[in-house]
């Protein structure tokens, strides 16, 4: 059975650090829910790490689909969340049920996550949680907006801090089960998370969040460039690059098969 909202408060009331990862594909899925991670997330980050896109902007609703489906063919525990890409869900609300309503539809994903904690955001999530599709919320640096706010730490100014807090619990109170917090102070993670009753999703924000995320290629060292919160736990980029000229040589050399 897969790890459901109810038990993600259950943990945070509880205090038990919340573990989650993306994924983007039916191998590395199968690795992480054996690993025990709580929540998959199905991030449009794949689209810089698994499809070569310099941002996450070009990502597609049919490639999260197709590889929201792979993903949960490979998960059995973990809570499996998918991103809604860029303008798949900010032009209208009726756009954003389509969308959401699409990845609920065709994929076994539980929840959906989308970026912003403006007004009109908050509109959105009211009513996809009042038809019953779960949103998992994203705020302080959103790379789908990178062209206006860069990859930049973000709340440095006290007005800043304030209309994330702000956001924080409009989204709460709109009915978001958790709150990813990206790249903020640790104090401000930290206040968010001591205030809301839902689960705080920290990257880049401190450790005072109820859980943590980490984008999968950034922890196996697969990724071009490292955010300046991430962290490498292997360095799989050069175990790759040795195991394959090790075979193209014992080819070349006849020495394989
Ligand atoms: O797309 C993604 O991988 C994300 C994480 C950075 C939280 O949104």
């Amino acid at each position: 059975m897969r790890i459901s909202i109810e038990k993600l408060q259950q943990w945070k009331q509880e205090k038990r650090p919340i573990v989650s990862l993306t994924a983007w594909d039916y191998a590395i899925a199968q690795i992480l829910d054996l690993a025990g991670i709580d929540i998959i997330l199905v991030g449009d980050s794949l689209g810089m790490v698994a499809l070569g896109h310099s941002s996450t902007l070009p990502v597609t609703l049919d490639e999260m689909i197709h590889h929201t489906k792979a993903v949960c063919r490979g998960v059995n525990r973990a809570l499996v969340v998918c991103d809604l890409p860029f303008l798949t869900y900010q032009s209208n609300i009726t756009q954003a049920i389509e969308s959401a309503g699409r990845i609920i539809k065709e994929t076994e994903a539980g929840a959906v996550k989308l970026e912003g904690g403006y007004p009109s955001m908050i509109e959105t999530i009211s009513r996809l949680t009042e038809i019953g599709i779960p949103v998992m919320a994203h705020i302080g640096l959103t790379p789908q907006s990178v062209k206006m706010l860069g990859y930049k730490k973000q709340g440095i100014t006290q007005e800043a801090q304030e209309k994330i807090f702000n956001q924080a619990i409009a989204l709460e109170k709109a009915g978001a089960f958790s709150i990813v917090l990206e790249h903020i102070t640790e104090e401000l993670g930290t206040n968010i998370t001591k205030t809301l009753s839902i689960p705080t999703i920290g990257i880049g924000a401190g450790n005072g969040c109820d859980g943590q995320v980490l984008v999968t290629a950034d922890l196996l060292g697969l990724s071009a460039k490292l955010p300046p919160f991430a962290k490498s736990y292997a360095n799989l980029k050069e175990i790759i690059f040795d195991s394959v000229t090790h075979f193209a040589q014992d080819v070349r050399e006849q020495n394989f098969p």
